[in-house]
């Protein structure tokens, strides 16, 4: 337990203990993608934790999936943002923007253009997804063209160095939950016959890109991405290769030097293991679900190097000073994830002091 409150350096941070908040949605954005009134206190309430990574963030008008989620592409969204990545400084925090590209997962319905969905094939994803008239299909999504997705890589780019204007310390990439990145990995998704699918190597190609070119343009020690081996949703199905897909994509993102690589853990241990022997950099896993009194017991173990957690930090701004004090969390209220006011946002009580 005590080298969780330990320093450790995270590309070119030092930060004052090992505890990330993961990145969640909270879709309280205005509808020009600029974050919503409240975001800077939200986040600033949690900057005691080591690093803060925002909720998923579009780097592209195509790359909105749901109803009033920020962008991070804008001149008006970097001055937006700007606020936020303000306050959690001065709160002596660090913060990372997630750029999240929804792909299929995306409604017209819930985005300011109404344009169809982008994805690597023409493949619906077999889900419903909250509009503002209620659950409705994901319809069959576009294409990319090989050209598109090139364009694609440069948004992503585009967005890593807006978000290093508005103050972010960082970028991560979200690679992770069926959204477009996985989509590429995925066969059940990814059906192209160019250079972007096929082979493992074809489908672990635009991950590549993406993160090369963010690197390029920000820093590797910047620049970091998720990835969540394995997942199942959504119509995503990574086949029998998918394990060595991973075991591929780590060794060659290994070789960028990135800030660190943060896994949403699926229950694949030996998958895990060897992805802990391929990422020679930092490591920060998430454990969906894990209970408190497992806080500490992969640092512990020499797999992770930090460890993030999403709904106890939703639900406790002060997490890192009630876990060194033993003091009782309280739960997250699932009813206030996903819009609204500062209900289950901004009002979840501190102790006293
Ligand atoms: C409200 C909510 C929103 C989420 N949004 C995102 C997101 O934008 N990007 C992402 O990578 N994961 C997202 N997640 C997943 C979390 O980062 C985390 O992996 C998950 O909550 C499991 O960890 P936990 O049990 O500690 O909460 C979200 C989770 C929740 C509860």
């Amino acid at each position: 337990m005590s080298t969780l409150f330990e320093p450790v350096r995270l590309g070119r941070y030092d930060l004052p203990n090992r505890l990330v908040m993961a990145p969640m949605t909270r879709s309280r954005a205005n509808a020009d993608g600029a974050p919503g009134d409240l975001a800077t206190e939200y986040y600033a309430q949690r900057a005691s934790v080591g690093l803060i990574v925002t909720e998923g963030t579009q780097p592209s008008s195509d790359g909105q999936g749901y109803m009033t989620t920020p962008g991070i592409y804008t001149p008006g969204h970097v001055a937006a943002w700007r606020p936020i990545t303000d306050a959690v400084h001065a709160k002596g925090g660090h913060i990372f923007i997630q750029l999240m590209h929804a792909g299929r997962m995306s409604h017209p319905d819930n985005t300011p253009h109404h344009r169809q969905g982008v994805a690597p094939s023409a493949i619906a994803p077999g889900a419903q997804m909250f509009t503002p008239t209620g659950p409705q299909d994901a319809p069959t999504p576009r294409a990319l063209s090989t050209d598109e997705v090139a364009q694609t890589v440069a948004d992503f780019a585009h967005a890593a160095r807006s978000a290093i204007q508005a103050g972010a310390d960082g970028v991560e990439i979200h690679g992770a939950n069926a959204y477009l990145i996985q989509q590429f990995f995925a066969p059940s998704a990814n059906q192209r016959t160019d250079r972007y699918g096929g082979s493992i190597e074809n489908r672990a190609r635009f991950a590549i890109e993406v993160a090369t070119a963010i690197a390029e343009a920000i820093g590797a020690d910047r620049t970091s991405i998720r990835l969540s081996p394995g997942t199942a949703l959504w119509g995503i199905d990574e086949g029998p290769d998918g394990p060595e897909l991973y075991r591929y994509l780590v060794g060659e993102l290994d070789k960028l030097g990135l800030a660190y690589l943060h896994i949403m853990d699926q229950g694949n241990d030996a998958l895990l293991a060897d992805i802990r022997r391929l990422w020679k950099g930092t490591l920060i896993i998430n454990r969906p679900g894990r209970a408190r009194d497992a806080i500490g017991t992969d640092i512990a173990s020499g797999l992770a190097d930090l460890e993030a957690y999403g709904q106890m930090i939703l639900a406790n701004p002060d997490f890192i000073e009630r876990l060194k004090i033993g003091a009782p969390f309280h739960e997250a209220d699932r009813m206030t994830f996903f819009g609204g006011t500062e209900k289950g946002y901004t009002d979840y009580p501190v102790m006293a002091a």
